[in-house]
């Protein structure tokens, strides 16, 4: 089997956030449960580039369109592994490939009789980059913008939508899980129960040139949506490359319900225009708020990823967004919340289950897999074993229908009755009595056995604390490559094999650290460039000659996560960032002009650890971070901060 899962791909006018990275963790999430099921998977993530928004954007921050779109679609890419997103592939709008197949796409369906020119007086969002109808509006203003849209008048060119109508009622009829869940299904019907409007896919080059040229009428760029859509096709290789041919049947969609109409409407259309079958499944979730408030910039509250990993962990992060939110419906997010998840459910339940089975196996079985006595096993093991295997396999049906959360609860009622078992069967006192060695034997052996179902299930979710757990029951390479198939079944663990070292899975989180109010997410615009203070960049070095090993080794580098970032007062380059070492310090770095403080939190650096403390506009700089420069032929400079290429713990020494 195959499986194609994309997110939607991302507008660069604002920096990732809370939404973005969940619709983001549950593409991977689903990537890494399809390939746990044995299937291959493409994955696929990206950003958005062109339309007016950010065309406004990078003016209001007199910079070229394409800067700003690599500036903010860099800092998209630099976000997922902070949350152990593993795409396959980041695409980009702007790759010249995908350029080049939406004009292709265009000219076919143009030529087929699909794309007319006429005049058209409509109501336009820019905020949705789409014509919206009367019915759509309240109060006259967009729902989702609390804007009025602007009325336009203009000639475009408008793709022949409505003559796919009933062809789309029938699909979406004929196939129930086309669209889940069924709100957003009966949402889309609902709206197509009333004649549809053919679709605007052009902007005359005079309002916008932040587009792509459509191919046979060079006054005209393409509307943002009929390129971006595209993305998924270009992504995977239309029109001949070999995944293309093997992964689109299998496509599956992820999005929230802002862009349910693009994409259970538009895009299906499109698709049959182009003579191509349509997506598999489309998966709708719902809004994130916080503090029961909707996230935005004004406000002030928007979540930041980094900021959070920061403060709770990778795993904790993508467990307490799957876990928390109903998938479809809205849910709140609060420090407090993710606090109390990560002390109560991983700590405690999971973290202690997996401590205590593990220091007993250790202290009873010397640290091996015990051998279970037959005769030593009771009705109440069984029905437990009977249980695990239960859970497994609803597991299994939840995930596949984006029931996140439903797995979730389903994987800790397991963890509550092996808490439970420990209690009742009380190893410790089994230990006691030599009589009693085939009953502890067994009690170990189905924890053990237990804890490698839990690990394997939870291998999608928190791929590091699984890891960790493979590990801790050495079995880290059959970890990697196991599948729920071959081993989602009782008895794998081979008696008499050796454990690996007792971890701490999740530490508690004091509550006073709980992470921080979220700090404002606009891409501001920044100060014009002075001539600026000498920040504490590598400087060029005077390559006169080679150096030493002894002269290199005088510098200590050191990995270090940057916890915190703040502006430096009346400094256009400076940044003042808390870096742990793993000890915190403060370091200022000359890297204002190329991120934002949110952009860079939660990320490893490489730092120079032991330079000669410094006092730049009055903060002592206890190091240095390091960062490659560029020049581009308009000497534009371009700056991006070194790092290490995978997770490795803050202080590590970089030699
Ligand atoms: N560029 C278009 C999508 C084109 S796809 C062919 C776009 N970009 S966006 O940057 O606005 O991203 C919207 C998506 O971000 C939502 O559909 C959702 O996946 C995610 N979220 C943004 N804010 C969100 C919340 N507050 N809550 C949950 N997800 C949200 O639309």
């Amino acid at each position: 089997m195959t499986t194609y899962i994309t997110t939607p791909i991302y507008y660069v006018n604002a920096l990732p956030h809370l939404g973005h990275a969940y619709t983001t963790i549950v593409a991977d999430t689903y990537s890494r449960f399809r390939r746990l099921c044995g299937d291959r998977v493409r994955f696929q993530t990206g950003t958005d580039e062109h339309g007016e928004k950010i065309a406004q954007a990078a003016e209001a921050e007199g910079v070229s369109p394409r800067a700003y779109a690599d500036r903010i679609s860099d800092a998209f890419r630099q976000t997922w592994p902070l949350l152990a997103v593993e795409p396959d592939h980041f695409i980009r709008t702007t790759d010249p490939g995908h350029i080049r197949t939406v004009q292709d796409i265009l000219a076919k369906v143009h030529a087929a009789g699909d794309i007319y020119f006429s005049e058209y007086t409509g109501l336009y969002c820019q905020g949705c980059e789409r014509f919206l109808t009367e019915k759509e509006l309240v109060d006259g203003n967009c729902p989702d913008h609390q804007k009025p849209p602007k009325e336009i008048s203009e000639q475009n060119y408008f793709f022949r939508m409505s003559r796919y109508q009933q062809w789309l009622i029938d699909h979406i009829k004929a196939n129930p899980d086309f669209i889940t869940p069924e709100r957003y299904r009966n949402e889309v019907l609902s709206f197509l129960s009333e004649p549809l409007e053919d679709l605007c896919i052009s902007r005359p080059t005079s309002r916008l040139t932040w587009g792509i040229p459509l191919p046979f009428d060079d006054k005209f760029v393409t509307y943002v949506w009929f390129d971006a859509l595209i993305n998924y096709l270009t992504g995977i290789g239309y029109p001949d490359g070999p995944d293309f041919q093997e992964y689109w049947a299998s496509a599956e969609h992820v999005i929230a319900k802002d862009i349910l109409k693009p994409h259970a409407i538009y895009w299906p259309t499109m698709l049959k225009a182009m003579g191509l079958q349509p997506y598999r499944r489309l998966h709708v979730h719902g809004y994130w708020n916080v503090d029961e408030t909707k996230m935005s910039k004004s406000i002030g509250n928007v979540v930041r990823p980094g900021e959070l990993v920061a403060a709770c962990g990778t795993d904790t992060v993508r467990y307490f967004v799957l876990r928390e939110m109903s998938f479809g419906l809205d849910a709140s997010f609060s420090g407090t919340a993710i606090v109390e998840r990560q002390n109560s459910d991983l700590a405690n339940d999971l973290g202690n289950l997996f401590s205590r089975a593990l220091t007993m196996l250790a202290k009873y079985a010397g640290g091996t897999v015990p051998a279970p006595d037959e005769a030593a096993m009771t009705a109440e093991d069984r029905q437990l074993t009977a249980d695990l295997l239960e859970m497994v396999s609803i597991y299994r049906r939840e995930m596949d229908q984006f029931n996140f959360s439903r797995a979730l609860q389903e994987i800790w009622k397991v963890i509550g009755q092996l808490n439970r078992f420990i209690v009742v069967n009380a190893p410790w006192e089994l230990a006691k009595d030599p009589a009693l060695a085939g009953r502890l034997r067994t009690v170990l052996s189905l924890l053990a056995e237990a804890l490698r179902l839990i690990a394997l299930v939870l291998r999608p979710v928190m791929p590091e604390a699984a890891a960790r757990m493979a590990r801790a029951l050495g079995l880290a390479e059959e970890m990697a490559a196991a599948t729920l198939e071959r081993d989602g079944v009782w008895g794998l663990l081979r008696p008499g094999a050796a454990l690996g070292e007792i971890p701490q899975l999740f530490p508690r989180i004091d509550k006073k650290s709980q992470p921080a109010a979220p700090t404002t997410t606009t891409v501001k615009k920044e100060a014009k460039p002075a001539s600026a203070p000498p920040a504490p960049m590598p400087a060029p070095a005077e390559h006169d000659g080679v150096i030493t090993f002894d002269q290199f080794g005088k510098v200590e580098l050191r990995v270090g996560r940057v916890t915190a970032a703040e502006k430096v007062a009346k400094s256009d380059r400076l940044l003042k960032l808390t870096v742990e070492a793993p000890e915190a310090r403060t370091i200022v770095a000359g890297i204002a002009r190329y991120y934002q403080p949110e952009e860079v939190v939660g990320r490893l650096v490489l730092i120079v650890a032991n330079l000669k403390p410094a006092k730049l506009m009055g903060v002592t700089s206890q190091g240095m971070v390091l960062a490659a420069k560029e020049k581009d032929a308009a000497g534009n400079e371009r700056l991006v901060l070194a790092t290490v290429a995978g997770e490795i713990a803050p202080g590590s020494r970089v030699a």
